[in-house]
């Protein structure tokens, strides 16, 4: 039985590209931890890719590390990062970024479709006893771009969350571990979906889009980037070979590489949910970019994988589908047919 590759992006192997870029960063000796060329070449691209001249960037190697990093370089220990609900630093890092952080605390905010808005914010902000300590005090907002649950943010509604944040003191985090797809969905540039629209520190994700275990916190503010410098290395994140990490970052972004790669992702994912929309099947989430949650009764869901369907099942009638660079239109053909099987 042949499978159809759709339960995570992580499941992907690594674009040829990027297996490229190592091997020919192969030659020779370069001096260890990062103080190498290809990655001083890396911040420079950056620095040009996001139109900021001062960006910082710290190679990681998983997202965890790079939110959690990030996080606790952002807040004191006595601090709260404020985040959505869904949020995967929330739900999915094993308090990573508490642990890092010294005890930072991470507190969900509600808002429809995976999403937090300027009155659920401010009703959290409103919930807050500033200035008593007993209690820990926002100082970071953090949101995910694409959401958890494969929606998107404008750049309209990101400047409005951090500005609200802003005035009560709060810098701006993003997880984008799939950055990309959300830059291609909106159709903006790096820049506005990031510190033109108030984000101070971003975690950059590769791996999920075709890198191998290479993640980049790029930073916009420098005190944060001086922790940072500190940070990565107690953590372990200052690798000795980093140049093989750097390699790989500087072709994800090299002639636009990562948008590429994402816009097959959600061209391949508006394809799957346009025909699954044909055949009457319900969705949880809007699928803005490559993540579809779907209305499928168990029965079906046994059917779809004996059929040879691969995806998760996320609780009892909700499935999770999702596609990436390497799906190609006959995995979503096999997949539409698997379902029409299905449904009978
Ligand atoms: C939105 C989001 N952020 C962060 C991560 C963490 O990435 P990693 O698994 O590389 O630690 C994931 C992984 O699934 C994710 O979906």
């Amino acid at each position: 039985m042949t499978t159809i590759e759709l339960r995570s992006d992580n499941a992907a192997g690594v674009a040829p590209e990027i297996i490229a870029a190592v091997a020919a960063a192969n030659t020779g000796s370069v001096i260890a931890y990062g103080a190498d060329p290809v990655t001083a070449q890396l911040e420079a691209l950056v620095r040009s890719v996001f139109e900021h001249p001062a960006a910082r960037v710290f190679p990681v190697t998983s997202g965890t590390a790079a939110n959690a990093l990030s996080l606790s370089s952002m807040c004191p220990p006595w601090g709260a990062v404020l985040c959505h609900d869904t949020a995967h630093i929330l739900n999915s890092e094993a308090a990573a970024t508490s642990m890092l952080g010294g005890g930072v605390l991470m507190r969900g905010v509600a808002g429809t479709d995976f999403r937090m808005h300027p009155d659920t914010l401010a009703a959290a902000f409103a919930a807050t006893r500033w200035g008593d300590n007993h209690h820990s005090q926002p100082r970071v907002l953090s949101f995910t771009q694409p959401t958890d649950m494969g929606t998107i943010y404008s750049v309209a509604e990101i400047a409005a969350l951090t500005a609200a944040a802003r005035e009560r003191g709060l810098r701006a985090h993003l997880d984008g571990a799939r950055l990309a797809n959300a830059i291609v969905a909106l159709g903006c540039s790096p820049a506005d979906v990031t510190w033109r629209a108030g984000v101070d520190v971003v975690s950059l994700g590769a791996t999920k889009n075709g890198a191998l275990s290479a993640e980049a916190i790029v930073c916009f503010d420098d005190a944060v980037a001086d922790e940072l410098v500190y940070r990565t290395k107690r953590a372990g994140h200052v690798t000795s070979k980093m140049r093989f990490q750097s390699a790989q970052l500087i072709a994800y972004l090299t002639d636009d590489l990562w948008l590429g790669l994402a816009s097959v992702a959600n061209q391949r994912m508006a394809r799957l949910a346009a025909g699954l929309g044909d055949l009457g099947v319900g969705f949880v989430n809007r699928p803005d970019v490559n993540m579809l949650f779907a209305e499928v009764a168990d029965e079906v869901a046994t059917e779809l994988e004996r059929s040879g369907l691969l995806f998760y099942r996320i609780r009892p009638g909700v499935i999770r589908l999702v596609t990436s660079w390497q799906t190609t239109d006959d995995d979503v053909d096999r997949a539409l047919a698997s379902f029409a099987a299905a449904l009978g």
